[in-house]
């Protein structure tokens, strides 16, 4: 509880934060992602809270050179152009508050953003008196004897009839949750659907009446009988969801296959759940969806190639089973925001994720089993803040390419195999303020990145550095290195695809401060964020 409000008032902020920052960052170059995508920015709090106070130098644009790089696909989501929210307004909770932090449990729900001043629904006005609760909306008046006055029938006690629909999906699965510690479904009684915990009505943008436009059950801790509990028969019952948060439940079984009928369906968060099986390939048909966070529940066996072409902006798959190698067309995918941490991931970093280089802002792929030598390809994210690929089995040097991360705050290389001189000229780059070298076979550093340790803001303990302190024993890296070691892509390593270089007139540029905490970072941490 006292976590969940922590989180909630951490979002908030962000929230705010990130609105004023949003709009100063947006000239520079994506309009594309400001326009229907600024909504998902804002749950999430959006890229780069800190983002570049002062960008780097002259850099190319996500470059032309040798090999493919960014080049077919000018437009980060070449096939799919902006089809997704945009048109039609939106049943436009905007985009679901935050996880509004009230919602849930205390307070009666505030009903809120629903956006647009949203004037009364349909015909019937609420009637003043709602029925006694009953078990089914108050149909057939009780059956007397011969000439009743002709019983005025009983006032709809609906909003509109899809509120009523939604009242049926309601009763049906309340009587399923036979935990409800925080007593959330005990609300969801009597006709008033829009005044349940944790629901947000809004206009249905075609039937102009009220309808039950988001679920927040974060931190509801639902369970259910014999510890089943499905999505079956709920979400993909409530037909006029654009959002579903159900952070921390114990929904059981997968994602029901009519989800991708949900018209207005724009965000799934089914994170630390109990859900099983192999990736939810059900969630594929759910075109509009731009979030999708499927962290911390049993998912397993590989994800399909298919999901790197959803239109999505944020992709949260840590803390899964997930075993496979990451499809190779990552890059494909317009999402700023991916953590595929803490599964059992195998194989390379896929190349094509120079792909990406105008979308994506954060990566984690810490504590997994890559294998392989980095893609120089990395190098052309230029908008990327986060890059984390500690823990894993990766080797090779560092490509110097990463002298090409303009934005890049925290570069995590940590604990992996990693070896050879660190370039210098990564160490220069001005935005860095967390760089993690720790437990690898790196042998040299030179001044820039010296002075980068100096600020304590490069840690390159337990490496072969000689003459630093703790570092490995003379004899940990002499077995490392009396085997041969080679890079498929070895005359790679060393291009650098963008032109800042150290032009040895070129000004250095001053290191501030220490990176902030990055926001998928959060991500990390079962419960919401
Ligand atoms: C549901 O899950 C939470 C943890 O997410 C756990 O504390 C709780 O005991 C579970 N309840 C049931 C009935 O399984
Ligand atoms: C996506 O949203 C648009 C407009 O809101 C709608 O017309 C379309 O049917 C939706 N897609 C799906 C798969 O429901
Ligand atoms: C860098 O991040 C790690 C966590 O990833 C943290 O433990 C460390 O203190 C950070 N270092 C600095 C200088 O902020």
């Amino acid at each position: 509880m006292a976590t969940f409000s922590f989180f909630a008032s951490l979002l908030i902020s962000i929230f705010l934060v990130h609105l004023c920052l949003y709009h100063g960052v947006e000239s520079v170059d994506d309009q594309l992602i400001s326009t229907h995508r600024e909504a998902l920015e804002i749950i999430i709090g959006g890229g780069g809270v800190n983002s570049p106070p002062a960008p780097p130098p002259e850099y190319e644009e996500c470059p032309p050179p040798p090999p493919p790089p960014c080049p077919p696909s000018p437009s980060p989501s070449p096939p799919t152009p902006p089809p997704s929210l945009p048109p039609s307004p939106p049943p436009s909770p905007p985009p679901s508050p935050p996880t509004p932090p009230p919602s849930l449990p205390p307070s009666p729900p505030p009903l809120p953003p629903s956006p647009p001043p949203s004037p009364p629904p349909l015909p019937p006005s609420p009637p003043p008196l709602p029925p006694p609760k009953r078990k089914s909306p108050p149909r057939p008046p009780p059956k007397r004897k011969s000439r009743p006055p002709p019983t005025p029938p009983a006032p709809y006690p609906f909003e509109s009839q899809r509120i009523e629909l939604a009242y049926h999906v309601f009763q049906n699965f309340r009587p399923l949750i036979t935990s409800d510690p925080k007593h959330i479904a005990k609300s969801w009684q009597g006709p008033h659907v829009c005044k349940y915990k944790g629901v947000v009505c809004a206009m249905h943008p075609t039937y102009k009446q009220k309808a039950v436009a988001g679920l927040d059950i974060n931190g509801a801790l639902f369970g259910g009988d014999n510890a089943k509990l499905p999505l079956d028969g709920f979400l993909d019952k409530l037909e006029d969801l654009a959002f579903f948060h159900a952070n921390s439940n114990n929904f059981t079984g997968s994602v029901p296959k009519d989800v991708s009928k949900l018209k207005f369906f724009y965000e799934l968060d089914l994170s630390n759940n109990k859900l099983i099986g192999g990736f939810p390939n059900e969630v594929l048909a759910a075109t509009n969806l731009t979030f999708l966070d499927l962290r911390f529940n049993y998912f397993a066996g590989s994800v399909t190639p298919e999901v790197f072409k959803l239109d999505v902006d944020v992709l949260f798959l840590n803390n899964n089973n997930f075993n496979q190698k990451i499809p190779d067309n990552l890059g494909s995918s317009p999402a700023h925001y991916f953590t595929f941490a803490n599964n059992k991931f195998t194989g390379p970093i896929p190349r094509s994720i120079g792909q990406a280089c105008k979308t994506l802002y954060e990566v984690l792929f810490l504590g997994n089993k890559l294998t392989g030598c980095l893609p120089y390809e990395i190098g052309y994210l230029n908008q990327a803040t986060v890059f984390d690929v500690s823990s894993n089995l990766l080797t090779g040097p560092i490509p110097h390419s990463f002298s090409c991360l303009a934005k890049i705050e925290y570069l995590n290389l940590a604990s992996n195999r990693f070896y050879g001189p660190v370039p210098e000229q990564v160490c220069t780059l001005s935005n860095l303020g967390n760089f993690s070298l720790a437990n690898n076979y790196f042998t040299e550093v030179g001044p820039e990145c010296r002075k980068l340790m100096k600020k304590k803001l490069l840690d390159v303990r337990q490496n072969c550095i000689l003459g630093e302190p703790n570092q490995k024993t003379k004899a940990q890296c002499n077995a490392f290195f009396s085997k041969p070691r080679k890079c498929p892509n070895e005359k790679e390593m060393t291009y650098v695809p963008c032109k800042r270089y150290l032009r040895s007139n070129e000004k250095k540029p001053e290191h501030q401060k220490q990176a902030s905490a990055p926001l998928s970072y959060g991500s990390l941490v079962r419960h919401r964020l």
